[in-house]
């Protein structure tokens, strides 16, 4: 159809939201050298806060937040509303054009629930690229909270690592990009693992030293890979990590297919 260039997704970790540092500033600077970067964010930690000052209760099953209907309004508040739209404030502030939405505008991500205990958490059944397409050709950067539509009219709250993971391989991304807190994906002694295959990923897992915030990570990282996205964990609280990962820098984890 046309030679496009592919696209670069980048999540930003809730955990380094607001951490002044200068990941927008990377995916403005990629836009204007004419790459098509979509930012998708987290944002745990300001659910948990906004979940207290509600009274609201939340507990964790196997590191999944169990979501009640009060619950899922808080997490739609908070990440579709004030993360969201902080992010595409800034992205604006630094000149860049930048569209807020989630999975449920346009349907570009469909979900189901599948776990009782976890409420209006979903698994992701489809993803469509169409709209993010007509949104990278307008010249837009899409900023995309990880809520997914569920038929007719559920939204449901989507871990956001799955969520890029999902929106990466739709896309046919070149790159996907973790920014998180930490250099990258570490090993028992606590050394940065550079290259990570699945064999690898196994032992880790089973070694118990993949835990937490990772597992959704590297999961996502091979299901992209799988279809040839380039995909890397490394660290956004460090300066122009996006910027020297896509100058070809060995920084963080890579994954290998
Ligand atoms: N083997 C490992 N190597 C590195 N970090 C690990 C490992 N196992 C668990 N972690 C944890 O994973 C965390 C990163 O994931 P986490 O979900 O907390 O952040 P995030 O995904 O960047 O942000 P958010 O979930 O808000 O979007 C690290 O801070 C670290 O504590
Ligand atoms: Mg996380």
């Amino acid at each position: 159809m046309n030679d496009t260039i592919p696209a670069t997704v980048i999540k930003i970790g809730g955990s380094t939201l607001g951490a002044q540092d200068t990941s927008l500033q990377d995916v403005v600077e990629l836009h204007r050298q004419g790459q098509r970067p979509v930012v998708v964010h987290g944002g745990g930690a300001m659910i948990s806060d906004w979940l207290k000052r509600l009274e609201i209760e939340s507990h964790f099953v196997d590191g999944l937040r169990s979501t009640s209907a009060p619950a899922m309004e808080v997490v739609l508040g908070v990440l579709r509303g004030v993360v969201n739209t902080q992010l595409v404030a800034e992205i604006i502030a630094l000149g860049g054009r930048a569209v807020g939405l989630s999975g449920v505008d346009g349907a570009i991500v469909q979900g189901e629930q599948y776990d009782e205990r976890l409420g209006f958490v979903g698994r992701i059944t489809a993803a469509n690229a169409d709209i993010l397409n007509s949104l990278l050709d307008a010249g837009v950067i899409p900023v995309i909270a990880p809520i997914a539509l569920e038929a007719p009219s559920q939204p449901l709250n989507i871990n956001a690592d799955t969520m890029a993971g999902e929106i990466a391989r739709a896309l046919g991304a070149a790159q996907l990009i973790f920014l998180t807190d930490v250099d990258g994906l570490m090993d028992g002694t606590g050394a940065v693992v550079d290259s990570l295959n699945a064999e690898r990923a196994e032992a880790l897992r089973a070694e118990g030293v993949l835990s937490g915030g990772m597992i959704p990570k590297i999961d996502a990282c091979f299901r992209a890979a799988e279809v040839g996205v380039a995909a890397f964990i490394a660290n956004g609280t460090q300066p122009h990590t996006v910027h020297r990962l896509v100058s070809g820098e060995r920084i963080g984890t890579r994954i290998e297919a």
